[in-house]
Parts: structure tokens; sequence; C-alpha cells
């Protein structure tokens, strides 16, 4: 294990941020039958747009999509769309031109590469190598979908932050129920600082009696590119596909990294039902629907807000 240390030298900042859509989304079939999950709405925004737009907050200039089957649909929403705004400016909607015109902030470059299979997230994040290069990078897995701390900002600008300050890879981590273990990679942490430790191990999808911890990798990392080489030897793991998890733990036996347990309500929007209370919890946060939808759902319950929302699955 290496040594925890602030690097004073020449800092390095994360400016590219990697976005895997290229998986089958067969939780979501049929709706993803042409279009990947990330494109599924949270209210009016799908839930790709929601993950570019903490991106950009954290600093991120260059945005690269690993597309699949699905290609057109996030190159087609984040591209220029003449048509629809030329009738817009026709109809006078200049509220709504705004928001198409604005989906993306000029200064900021995507870019798409093709995963032509679907052989599993760490293939998808090596897929980026060239573009990335030799940088530190951010990886964002737009299904889950964190909601913004107001005091401390983003996942990815508070993982920044520390990046800043460590310059080592870091991961986004979440404390879920001891019984949940099974369902994510779990890290066994050596605590430094608040909500920060050093990572020890990694282990993919244990029982909860073998869990290391109850500390759950979620969809935000940022990783230094000697993740690259390790996941080019990095042989198909679970289901069959090259696991990011396997590359990772390749990574800390060379470099020194970090687990955060970043601030922000996490909804699992790659499972049905923490899709479903997300659109809930956005809807009622709505500027234009919230009251309504409310008033909606407490006639629906007639109890809205005594009973709580379920746990996600
Ligand atoms: P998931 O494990 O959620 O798989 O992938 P999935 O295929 O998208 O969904 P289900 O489980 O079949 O419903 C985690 C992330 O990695 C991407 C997915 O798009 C998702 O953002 N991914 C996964 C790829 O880009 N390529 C792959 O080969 C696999």
């Amino acid at each position: 294990m290496l040594i925890i240390s602030e690097v004073n030298s020449v800092k390095r900042q994360v400016r590219k941020a990697v976005f895997p859509v290229a998986g089958l989304g067969t939780r979501f079939l049929p709706a993803t039958k042409a279009s990947p999950k990330e494109m599924l709405p949270i209210v009016d925004k799908p839930l790709i747009q929601y993950g570019v737009e903490e991106a950009v907050a954290a600093g991120v200039e260059t945005l690269i999509f690993i597309i699949g089957r699905t290609k057109n649909a996030i190159a087609d929403h984040f591209d220029k769309a003449y048509e629809l705004e030329v009738e817009l400016e026709t109809r006078g909607k200049a509220d709504l031109l705004e928001i198409v015109r604005n989906i993306v902030p000029p200064k900021v470059e995507c870019v798409y590469v093709r995963q032509a299979e679907a052989l599993g997230l760490g293939h998808a994040v090596l897929c980026a190598r060239p573009v990335v290069g030799n940088e530190p990078f951010a990886v964002i897995l737009a299904d889950d979908l964190i909601e913004e701390d107001p005091s401390e900002g983003g996942a990815l600008s508070q993982m920044t932050r520390y990046f800043n300050k460590y310059q080592c890879s870091i991961l986004g981590v979440e404390r879920v129920p001891k019984s949940e273990t099974q369902k994510y990679g779990i890290v066994h942490p050596l605590p430094f600082a608040t909500r920060l430790s050093n990572v020890d191990g990694i282990v993919e999808k244990p029982k909860p009696e073998n869990a290391p911890s109850n500390l759950a990798v979620v969809g935000r990392y940022i990783l230094t590119s000697r993740i690259f080489d390790l996941l080019e030897n990095t042989p198909r793991g679970a289901g069959n596909e090259i696991q990011l998890t396997d590359g990772i733990a390749a990574l800390l036996n060379e470099e020194q990294v970090l687990a955060y347990e970043f601030s922000g309500r996490r909804h699992d929007c790659g499972s049905k039902l923490g899709y479903l209370v997300a659109t809930v919890e956005y809807g009622l946060r709505h500027p234009e629907l919230g009251d309504r939808f409310r008033a909606y759902l407490q006639t629906l319950t007639g109890h809205l807000g005594g009973a709580g929302l379920p746990a996600e699955d």
C-alpha cells in the first residue's frame, strides 16, 4: 500500500470525462431497444444530460461518449439541431430555443467512440484511451443520478477537489445496507480523514459475510491513465465481461487509490424502482410542475410525506 501524500509539484487536472453508454440496458427493455438507457428522461431531461452538467460544473472540457448499438441517440442529443432551432425561432419560442441551444456550453467538446461489442465496463473505459491519452480522467455512469449538494456541489466537483490535492485515483463510494453488498464493488477502506479512505482492496459483488465493508463503489470515478495498461491485460471476469473493478484492483497494487464518500443522494436509475423514485422526487421539485404534482400525489395517496419512500433496489 502506498503512503498518503499531498502533492505540491506540477498539478494535473481532470479535463476529460468518459461516459460509457454502450451497455445493453436489459433491465429496461423494450424501452432500451433503440435508445440507450442514459436517454431515459427524468421529468424533462435525459439522464445523460444530468451527468454532463455535473461534469461541466466540475471543470470538464471534453466529453467522451462510449457508444454502442444505439449510436445515434446520444450524438443527436448533443449535436446542433438546425431544423428544430429554425422552427422554434419561427414560432417565437425563445425560452425553448435557449434550452435547446445550451445543452452543452460552446467551449465544451464532444467526442464519440464506438464500442463495437458490449464486452463490459472495463472494456468500454479502455475504448476511451486514444482520446484520453496520458491525462487523469473522470468516468461517469449516468444511470447513477446524484443530487447536487447545495453547499458542496456535485459529486464530481467534490471529487476533483480531492484529486487536485492528492493527485491520485479516487472512487466515489456510498454506504449500502450490508444485505446489498452483492450488487456492488465493495472496498476495503483505511480511513484517514472525514469521508476519505485509502483503498486497500476491492471485491466485486461479495456476499454480505465476505464483504470487507459496506462502502460500495458507485458511478463516479477519477482514474489515472495507468488504468489503461492494466485494463489491456485484464482477462474477462464476472459475466464474461472485462470488469473495471478488476482493473482497479490491479491499479491499487501500484498506486494510491482513495475512496471518497460524496455528499448527495444517489438514485440508481438503472433499476426500474430507482428510476421511478427519482422521477417522483425530481417531479416534486420541478419549478413549473412541483406544486401541481404534489397536489396530485396527495389526492392519489392521501398521505404523502407520511410513510417515506421505499428503498431503491
Ligand atoms: P450496467 O452494468 O448497468 O449494464 O452497465 P447495462 O447493460 O447498461 O444494463 P443492464 O444491467 O443490462 O440493465 C454499467 C454502465 O456501463 C456501460 C453501461 O452503458 C452503463 O452505463 N457499459 C456496460 C458499456 O458502455 N459497455 C459495456 O460493454 C457494458
